[in-house]
């Protein structure tokens, strides 16, 4: 029956490259505003899909962007049930001077499809949407129950989605999830991700004087406010690389010997690293590899900065404001909500005399690290070595996906994060792309998961 599948999947490449390009047509940027119609557009492209691969597929309003989900569930009761998740939106494509071909026009170069969304999560995404049509319209039933949940949300920090989740923790019982949204380890290497780092995200702001002053007229009399923020967030980090908010490496789990060798064991050249960067010398927590600091150990770090002036030519003020966006990856036992109270008042207590500030939340995800040592993840293995050729490595990530941990707690499942893009993909920059290649092993390995995760059982 698996052959029928297979042999499908290779016919319909073409339709399926024509999906994609498609779905990486519509501009669902999600943190902005004025692309709502667009993420709207994305969604009913969604919803179409899975009604056309043969399930029961619904949009969900919620006060910011639907989440899609679309249902197959007649596997039996003795077939385990999958939640699949993706997102559709993606990240703002600026700046947009950079991208070789515009980010909505989906372009092929060298074996590669160019377009925002491309890797993250549009294409990966895609691929379990495309196996399990695959499956119901060739052999006309999946082996596994199937939920696929589809947000719009995913970057801008998933805070609708929780509360979807948990207004459905009945109806979308399952036994284990699936997503694919995070990349293999190397090219030729594919890798099942085991963690993910938690995150928090705010914004500052120090207020001096009630308006942008003459620098010569008023200087030297007032507290810089671009200054007093500087000296600020410099206080948030040590020399060594520690950061100084109090609490904050309470109760963050220590790698064990065991980890930390398997990390090592990891091909991992530090000095292409650091060319590919493109900088001197590498930085990080003072006793901890590169690998480590990236996967397992918690950050802080300023993502933008701005007040007074930033045009063109000199222009002698003293800014009225001063403004940064911060996050912090997080890891196993810190808490998002605590850790954004505790960095609030770390500033607060820095704040120099005769300023003024405003904190303002935008959303936090605690981390999550699974045991992989359950039959669900053997099965996993075995798919992917089937569609890849080689058998995965299981490796942690440093980027966050906030539904991981939520997951866990409502639905108390593993998440089988099986990503099918690479680091080099350049998610969140110009000129993101997604090999076919990978597309198309993505298809047949998330294919050969449903018979692995079938033949499993519960
Ligand atoms: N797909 C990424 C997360 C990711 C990328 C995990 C690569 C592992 C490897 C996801 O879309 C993302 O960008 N998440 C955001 C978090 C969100 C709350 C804004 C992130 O990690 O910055
Ligand atoms: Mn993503
Ligand atoms: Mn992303």
């Amino acid at each position: 029956m698996y052959d029928q599948v297979e042999t499908f999947l290779n016919e319909q490449r073409s339709s399926h490259l024509d999906i994609l390009q498609d779905l990486l047509r519509i501009p669902s940027v999600s943190a902005d505003s004025a692309f709502a119609g667009s993420v709207r557009e994305a969604a009913n492209f969604v919803r179409q899909q899975l009604a056309e691969a043969g399930m029961e597929a619904a949009i969900h309003e919620t006060p910011g962007h639907p989440i899609v989900t679309g249902e197959w569930r007649k596997a039996g009761a003795d077939a385990p049930t999958v939640l699949v998740y993706g997102h559709y939106d993606v990240q703002p494509p600026d700046p947009i001077d950079l991208w070789t071909t515009p980010p909505f026009e989906p372009t092929i170069r060298d074996g590669k499809i160019y377009a925002r969304g491309a890797t993250d999560d549009k294409g990966q995404m895609l691929t379990h949407i495309l196996s399990a049509a695959a499956w119901l319209k060739t052999v006309g039933r999946l082996p596994v129950n199937v939920i696929f949940v589809i947000e719009g949300e995913e970057e801008v920090g998933s805070n609708n989605l929780d509360n979807f989740l948990a207004a459905h923790k009945k109806d979308y019982a399952c036994d284990v999830a699936v997503v694919s949204d995070t990349s293999m380890y190397a090219p030729g290497i594919p890798a099942i991700t085991y963690g993910l780092r938690g995150i928090l995200a705010c914004e500052v702001t120090v207020k001096g004087p009630n308006r942008d002053l003459h620098s010569g007229v008023f200087g030297g009399s007032v507290k810089n406010p671009l200054l007093a923020l500087s000296e600020m967030l410099g206080k948030l980090q040590d020399d060594n690389g520690r950061i100084q908010i109090p609490g904050f490496y309470d109760g963050v789990t220590a790698l064990t010997a065991d980890e930390r060798d398997r990390f090592a064991a990891l091909p991992f050249d530090e000095g292409e690293f650091q060319r590919d960067l493109g900088v001197k010398a590498l930085f990080g927590e003072e006793g901890y590899s590169t690998t480590e600091r990236r996967w397992a150990r918690p950050t802080c770090d300023v993502n933008g900065m701005y007040g007074g002036y930033t045009g063109e030519g000199p222009k002698t003020i003293v800014p009225s404001s001063a403004t940064a966006k911060i996050t912090c990856r997080l890891v196993p036992h810190q808490d998002a909500k605590a850790l954004t109270e505790s960095l609030k008042d770390f500033l607060q207590d820095n704040l120099p005399q005769g300023c003024e500030m405003e904190f303002r939340t935008y959303h936090g995800a605690d981390a999550h690290v699974f045991d992989t040592s359950g039959p669900f993840f053997q099965s996993a293995s075995e798919a992917i070595k089937h569609a890849f050729g080689k058998e995965p490595v299981f490796i942690r990530e440093g980027g966050s996906i906030p539904v991981v941990a939520t997951f866990s707690e409502i639905f108390g499942v593993e998440t089988l994060l099986l990503g099918w893009g690479l680091n080099s993909d350049n998610l969140h920059s110009p000129d993101e792309h997604f090999s076919l290649d990978n597309f198309y092993g993505g298809i047949q390995a998330s294919a050969r998961l449903w018979q692995e995760l079938g033949q499993g059982g519960k």
